[in-house]
């Protein structure tokens, strides 16, 4: 809850009865009940959604007629000025409202007379879809610039580095030698899946439920389209987007667990990123190094230089993938429409939001300032080894069937080994011993760059491929000409 929130959870004493009781009930609930079911201290964060869907349905209202020119004036002064005082801190929230939504529309009773009339043809439960789809889009658009921001973050990177080549790894075994930019690059395809899954979500939420009142919509001519053209409900073709069924309209949150699913997997991707550079930047590998600022320390050992942002990056997966199944669960047999369970889906959704946004963020900042040990990274890819499999073409080449070149290097990997040498110290007569289709010309196969010029294929980590690859995402990010060497960390474009 905002510090400005005025609770009154520590009485005893029942609250005072909040309009939804007004009629039907002798008094307010007791103070532990009304402590167990308030939103408040979570939901506030809907304050401005809730004011811009009411000011939206007020307008309609007014154009039905229930509401005069003038009340419609007042309601939207009232709500503007209670929204003037939210974000000025000033709001007195109240516990005992509930909600916000009871709480702006009490408090815009107080304010204007005609704020009794607002509720009309509304009910909280579609109010609070109406909320949510509204907080959902935005955040989702911000989401979606946080990722677009550590893709460039990652770009530039294997830009400042364009010439790097490190052992790429499977089964954490040394493998096959790959450009460092490549590597990177392969989070970028990762996280552009990701914005595209935000992207597609979106367009679920961005239909309008209101209307759909309680359950069973109003007998009241409500202008449901009209309301959601106002409110930017419109998909790309300038269709206006409203819920079919209002019983589905009120109790569907299908739109938020696509969103925790969609985060969810984005923290995974952001976990197995984080765990690379938390491996590169440990002694054993020691590829990269991380700004001073961007580490922590240790309280007992001096020498300690630790990757939190990553270890926590890596740890926040958690509380993400938890998400996603606590909605599941929570929507799983709830019969139809709405039912009061769904209040919890809000601190899981909000949570999801708030820890994939930071961490977005923060991983990009960190690879702004992050450097590559460049000397460390050829150490590692000057392994002979790694071009065990280019050896295996270069028979291949000769004519000799793929399994047999196989069968053929891994005698020669193994006699090196006898031999306490590495592959590229064996003489052309070693060579022969194990089979006669060796050329003297064997050698150039551990020329490293040449064997990275070789990768041409499509996808490959191949010299010009790469640098293709890094091109194209320079564009798609809109990334500006960035120079390859002796930049300033830091000093990146961002897409407005
Ligand atoms: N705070 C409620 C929620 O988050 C708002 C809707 C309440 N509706 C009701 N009929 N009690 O779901």
């Amino acid at each position: 809850m905002p510090a400005h929130t005025q609770s009154s959870s520590h009485s005893e004493r029942p609250g005072k009865s909040p309009v939804s009781r007004s009629g039907r009930f002798s008094g307010g609930p007791a103070a532990d009940v009304a402590r167990y079911t308030e939103s408040i201290s979570f939901d506030w964060r809907l304050w401005k959604q809730d004011i811009q869907g009411s000011i939206a349905h007020a307008r309609m209202l007014c154009r039905m007629g229930v509401l005069t020119q003038k009340e419609l004036q007042a309601i939207v002064r009232g709500l503007t000025s209670i929204g003037r005082d939210i974000a000025a801190g000033q709001f007195e929230w109240k516990q005992s409202l509930e909600d916000v939504h009871m709480n702006i529309e009490s408090a815009l009773t107080q304010r204007a007379a005609a704020g009794a009339k607002l509720h009309t043809a509304r009910s909280r439960n579609d109010q609070v879809a109406l909320d949510m789809r509204l907080w959902l889009r935005e955040e989702l658009d911000h989401a979606s610039q946080d990722i677009a921001n550590l893709q460039r973050a990652l770009v530039n990177l294997g830009t400042r580095h364009a010439g790097v080549i490190i052992p790429g790894y499977t089964h954490l075994q040394r493998a096959q030698p790959v450009y460092l930019a490549h590597h990177l690059l392969a989070y970028v395809e990762m996280l552009e899946r990701d914005i595209e899954r935000l992207k597609d979500c979106r367009r679920r939420v961005n239909v309008c439920p209101l209307g759909s009142g309680a359950i069973a919509g109003s007998t009241l001519p409500l202008q449901r389209e009209w309301v959601a053209g106002e409110l930017g409900f419109v998909d790309d073709r300038g269709r206006i987007q409203v819920t079919r069924n209002s019983m589905d309209g009120v109790s569907d949150r299908d739109y938020l667990v696509e969103f925790c699913a969609a985060s969810a997997l984005l923290a995974v991707h952001f976990s197995r990123m984080a765990e690379d550079l938390i491996l590169w930047a440990g002694t054993e590998f020691s590829f990269i190094q991380i700004a001073d600022a961007y580490t922590t320390g240790s309280s007992l050992m001096p020498q300690k230089k630790n990757p939190d942002i990553a270890e926590l990056a890596r740890g926040k997966t958690g509380r993400v993938t938890g998400n996603l199944m606590a909605l599941l669960t929570l929507l799983k047999g709830l019969p139809m429409a709405y039912n009061r369970d769904l209040q919890e889906d809000k601190e899981r959704v909000f949570d999801t939001a708030d820890t994939v946004r930071a961490t977005a963020r923060l991983l990009a900042a960190m690879l702004d300032h992050t450097t590559v040990n460049e000397a460390n990274c050829a150490a590692a890819a000057s392994d002979p080894a790694l071009l065990a499999t280019d050896l295996a073409d270069y028979l291949v080449e000769r004519g000799m069937p793929f399994r047999q070149a196989h069968h053929v290097v891994g005698t020669l990997v193994a006699a090196a080994a006898r031999k306490g040498k590495a592959l590229n110290e064996l003489d052309h007569a070693e060579f022969l011993e194990v089979d006669r289709l060796f050329g003297p010309d064997v050698t150039e196969v551990f020329l490293l760059s040449r064997a990275m010029a070789r990768r041409k294929v499509t996808g490959a980590p191949g010299t010009r491929e790469t640098a293709r690859q890094l091109k194209f995402w320079q564009r798609a990010l809109s990334i500006q000409p960035v120079q390859k060497f002796g930049k300033t960390p830091g000093a990146r474009s961002r897409r407005g």
